[in-house]
């Protein structure tokens, strides 16, 4: 319904008209079934959910409650902050913190019934001491098998492991758990360098549950799930039998398409040999050619890489992105269509007939890259 504007002309732009800009469209149903999927891959092994960066972009609040009805009741978040938020909207589940407990984050943690990854003796220490005090304090250890990132490297190991009386005193270990560098290459040999380490260390710590693999490292063997399997990227729709970064191949993709991005077109235009379009004038056209300029540019996360790169698709027929992704607009070249799309129209930029997957290849990035920049696009939620 267009919304009259004081002067009496359609305002067919706006939150209050229906004419959205641009719009993320969240099928919840698919990230469940991709959930439901990975617990059939991992067979009797536990299967969580890392919903760090606001679900990977795609709102922690719609998509965690949706994954608990799935049946899923361990959560990963980077942030305390994202702990925090989640909190109330998955009351009965573990939330574990990837960030762990520096000391000025243990009250938070404790007062939200948050679980920490402890990634050092020092974070270790802190969450005892509170643990002494409570009587007793749930918490993940993280140990670094080679991702030289987070987690107790190896000399820590080694301390905590001579010491573990002292060290966890207060402390209950409800997870041991390690990451994967390369889990998306399967013949890349730290994979099984790193599975090696985890053993080594799980020998030397007190028994407790394990976690080593997230949505890659679920594909490479069973040898790798342990007791739980966290992916994130994957139940987003990303492939995880293929390598990060690198769009359709070959076979099909287990997991079903999660995020849809369109834009609207604003305006069509015919241009003359020799013109050329965009900033920096990056793009010629070598016939006469209709440009279709679309509201979606790099301030709604669109990366800029994507110029003289990308596609979208108009009625599941593909147009090349022609010129540079400029803040709040791209431009098709629609010259092919036989029936060129209207002001208003709708255009997919990924979806159904383009993939995450290639979306990132052509960007040059990765899907999760992609899908955590697009945050100015107002997102609706399919059930
Ligand atoms: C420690 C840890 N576990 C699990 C995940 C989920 O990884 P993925 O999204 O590749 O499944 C991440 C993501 O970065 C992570 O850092």
């Amino acid at each position: 319904m267009d919304v009259a504007s004081p002067a009496g002309h359609p305002a067919r732009m706006g939150s209050e008209g229906d004419f959205q800009a641009a719009r993320l469209t969240v099928r919840l149903n698919a990230i469940a079934a991709n959930y439901r999927s990975y617990r059939r891959v991992a067979g009797s092994c536990a299967v969580a959910a890392v919903v760090k960066a606001d679900g990977y972009g795609l709102g922690a609040a719609k998509v965690a409650p949706v994954l608990a009805q799935a049946g899923c009741d361990t959560f990963f978040v980077a942030r305390l902050e994202e702990g925090i938020a989640l909190r109330p909207l998955v009351p009965a589940a573990r939330i574990f913190v990837l960030d762990g407990a520096m000391p000025s984050a243990v009250p938070a943690l404790i007062r939200h019934a948050l679980t920490p990854v402890l990634n050092s003796l020092a974070q270790i220490a802190a969450w005892s001491a509170a643990g002494m005090t409570s009587g007793g304090l749930d918490a993940v250890l993280h140990v670094d098998t080679g991702m030289n990132r987070l987690g107790l490297p190896q000399d820590e190991l080694a301390i905590l492991a001579a010491e573990q009386g002292k060290r966890l005193a207060g402390v209950n270990p409800v997870l041991v758990m390690s990451h994967l560098a390369c889990a998306d290459e399967p013949d890349n040999a730290m994979n099984r360098m790193q599975l090696s380490r985890f053993r080594q260390a799980l020998a030397m710590l007190p028994p407790a549950p394990a976690s080593l693999a997230a949505s890659h490292g679920t594909m490479l063997s069973p040898d790798y799930h342990f007791d739980l399997v966290r992916p994130g990227v994957a139940l987003y729709g990303a492939d995880p039998q293929r390598p990060e970064g690198l769009g359709d191949k070959s076979a099909p993709n287990l997991m079903q398409t999660a995020a849809v991005l369109t834009a609207r077109v604003l305006q069509l235009r015919r241009i003359d040999l020799g013109e050329s379009v965009g900033y920096a004038a990056t793009f010629h056209v070598k016939r006469p050619s209709m440009i279709a300029t679309i509201a979606l540019g790099y301030a709604d996360g669109t990366p800029r890489t994507l110029s003289n790169r990308g596609v979208a698709a108009i009625d599941g027929v593909r147009v090349p992105v022609v010129g540079r992704v400029s803040m709040d607009l791209i431009t098709l070249d629609v010259s092919d269509l036989p029936n060129p799309p209207q002001p208003g129209d709708t255009v997919e930029l990924m979806g159904d007939s383009i993939s995450l997957g290639e979306v990132a290849e052509r960007a040059g990035t990765n899907e999760y890259e992609i899908l955590t920049r697009l945050r100015r696009v107002p997102k609706t939620y399919e059930a």
